[in-house]
């Protein structure tokens, strides 16, 4: 087995790693809300709300810090009103994006912001431009956030919530360059900038607002963006980014049977989202040097499941998926200095989700575990890191990144994509003299998934760390991912 060396110094912090990095995304599509997080308040699967109660104990074991909704496309053709007071005088519509199914609105505002309370994550709001209007937008938010009298507070208390919520972010639509409205640049960024002026502090809540940005390597709309959107307007723009083998939009793949040429063709296309941040980094600093970017759509994306219906985007979750997460999440962290959140598309039964549901049964995916090996990266501060790397089919094998929290504890995460070599890798820890390592390992054939027969095919196991002179050891086999916790 070849030995890497690598080193941390935790002598060089580097930046923040928001815990928003580690953030999620609901839409309704397909059977993310519906038949998925929400069963409604009658249902016979234990509930709170009609929110599944073994959802909600699964978001917090991973600390899911913040969840966007209501998409996505959706949120484009959403009508906030349509989705308050009783259920059953609610208006339907037709979810046109998403299967052409009818959407009965019975998950609307209370039932977001009840359920973000209870699983004691940030609300993230995608608001309507495409389709709506600056009223109706500015009304959500004193729905919202309102504390005193006024008819969107009032209308809030009549529907049964007394005190406002909080609502840290906001995007101001959502794929504005597509789904969104088609529109140019230009126009965009002029509407965003009149929309947000609407967008109130109410009662001591304070906006992060968010303006759409670009889709994958689109340079241009950033710059067209940038050059009118300024710190003033936004805290931050978007940028979506999802890893499709091919690149081919059109020629995604299957989920579960594919070739290792098209195994690393992903792990390829999956690293291709640092040089993208690298690159709008550097367009967005000609403007500001504040702005940050919310990677606020990412994950893999592969062709829906044989018999399921087209416009509901399930797709398995292998072994695959997890070293993509692994990979990205890696990469979010060396970027934390402009990367502010980041939100996997989506969190329930939709493209590269981290729960699957069936019934009253409930599986956690490949990508659910790596989320909860990382998530001690959370509010900590990224270290300099380095492994001596290796190629393996055009690629680098090893992927890291590193962290001190508060209370000096390290977490390593590292991923190996080879699906030949197992790697010791020999690290040295500048800067501290850990004492014990708590290391796991989630590894498995790369096309392996956990399905209802088998929900725990691959979990993580606790794995073999060993303390050294300079810091720590431990093997990182083909295929795998290791977190280990440095005290
Ligand atoms: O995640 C599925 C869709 O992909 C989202 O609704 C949209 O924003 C993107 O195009």
């Amino acid at each position: 087995m070849k030995t890497l060396s690598a080193a941390v110094n935790t002598l060089d912090k580097k930046s923040h790693i928001n815990r928003e990095i580690y953030g999620h995304f609901s839409e309704h599509l397909g059977r993310c809300i519906y038949d998925g997080i929400f069963v409604g308040e009658n249902s016979a699967i234990p509930n709170t709300n009609g929110v599944r109660n073994d959802i909600i104990q699964a978001f917090k074991d991973i600390r899911l810090p913040v969840l966007r909704w209501p998409g996505g496309c959706f949120a484009d053709e959403y009508h906030w009103r349509d989705g308050i007071g009783e259920k059953s005088t609610r208006k339907k519509m037709v979810n046109t994006h998403w299967g052409g199914v009818t959407e009965d609105n019975s998950f609307g505002t209370n039932e977001f912001f009840n359920m973000c309370e209870e699983i004691g994550c940030e609300p993230y709001l995608c608001g309507n431009v495409g389709s709506g209007t600056v009223e109706e937008l500015a009304d959500w938010i004193e729905y919202i956030t309102f504390d005193g009298v006024s008819p969107m507070a009032d209308l809030r208390r009549k529907n049964g919530r007394e005190k406002p919520w909080k609502l840290k972010y906001l995007g101001i639509g959502n794929e504005n360059w597509g789904c969104g409205g088609n529109m140019r640049p230009e126009y965009y960024a002029d509407l965003y900038r009149r929309f947000q002026t609407y967008c109130r502090n109410f009662s001591g809540n304070e906006l992060y607002k968010i303006a759409g940005g670009p889709n994958v390597d689109d340079y241009h709309w950033t710059d067209v963006l940038m050059s009118i959107v300024n710190d003033n307007h936004a805290k931050a723009i978007s940028l979506h980014y999802y890893t499709i083998p091919s690149g081919d939009f059109w020629h995604k793949g299957s989920a579960t049977v594919f070739s290792d040429e098209e195994y690393y063709k992903t792990i390829a296309q999956a690293l291709r989202v640092d040089r993208l941040i690298e690159k709008h980094a550097a367009v967005m600093k000609k403007y500001s040097d504040n702005m940050k970017l919310a990677v606020d759509e990412w994950g893999c994306w592969f062709d829906v499941e044989e018999g399921t219906n087209p416009g509901f985007l399930f797709q398995q979750n292998t072994m695959r998926d997890a070293i993509v997460a692994a990979v990205s999440l890696n990469i979010f962290n060396q970027r934390s200095d402009i990367v502010c959140m980041a939100n996997i598309a989506q969190v329930v039964n939709v493209l590269q989700c981290i729960i699957m549901t069936e019934g009253d049964k409930l599986l956690k995916t490949p990508t659910y575990h790596v989320f909860d090996m990382f998530k001690t990266h959370q509010d900590a501060e990224l270290l300099y890191s380095y492994t001596q790397n290796t190629e393996t089919n055009g690629i680098p094998a090893v992927s890291q990144s590193a962290s001190m929290d508060k209370d000096g504890k390290i977490t390593m995460t590292f991923a190996n994509a080879s699906l030949g070599e197992d790697f010791e890798i020999d690290c040295a820890i500048v800067g501290a003299a850990p004492r014990t390592a708590e290391a796991r390992i989630l590894t498995g054939d790369v096309r392996s998934f956990n399905d209802f027969a088998s929900p725990e095919k691959l979990a993580p196991v606790g794995h073999k760390a060993e303390i050294t002179d300079k810091g720590v050891k431990f093997t990182l086999p083909k295929c795998s991912v290791v977190s280990i916790v440095l005290s």
